[in-house]
């Protein structure tokens, strides 16, 4: 490939690779951690799996505020607050910022489960997010 050719293909591939970042050192993180391979099957079951805990007796899921179809948006189930879509395909916000990830899933987990997730179960669920069309 000449000079040329690299100046048109550059700009039109950097924002797509920092949003791809985020995402592929969230997952080799949890790989670092034990996780893998992941799955997005199982990410999809997470999503529906009835939720447990002492904060949650009412056994909410994921699914309760983010529906069953994340490139859907969703709604808070106490707050009634709309909540955007999950998937990146359907809100290119999203995964973008590996802090915030990190935060939702601990706050969400818990709030859910009644424990942190697994790293494997946050790389099969953001497999699972970011296969989607
Ligand atoms: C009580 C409602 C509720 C439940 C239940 C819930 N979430 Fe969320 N979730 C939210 C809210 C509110 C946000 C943050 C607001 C926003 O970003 O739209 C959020 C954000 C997230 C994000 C952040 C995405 C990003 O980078 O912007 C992820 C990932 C996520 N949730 C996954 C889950 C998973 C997995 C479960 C089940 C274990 C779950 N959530 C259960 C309400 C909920």
């Amino acid at each position: 490939m000449n000079i040329r050719m690299l100046a048109l293909v550059l700009p039109l591939t950097a924002p797509l690779s920092g949003h791809a970042g985020s995402v592929e050192e969230l997952l080799a993180g949890y790989q670092r951690a034990g996780a893998g391979p992941f799955r997005a099957e199982q990410g999809e079951k997470l999503l529906v799996q009835p939720g447990q805990g002492e904060a949650n007796a009412e056994g909410n899921r994921c699914a309760d505020c983010h529906t069953t179809d994340p490139r859907q948006p969703g709604k808070h189930l106490k707050t009634n607050k709309p909540i955007q879509p999950l998937a990146p395909v359907a809100n290119p916000e999203r995964l973008q910022d590996a802090d915030k990830v990190e935060k939702w899933f601990l706050r969400n987990c818990k709030g859910t489960l009644g424990r942190p997730c697994t790293p494997q179960e946050k790389g099969d669920f953001l497999t699972f997010l970011i296969q989607l069309r």
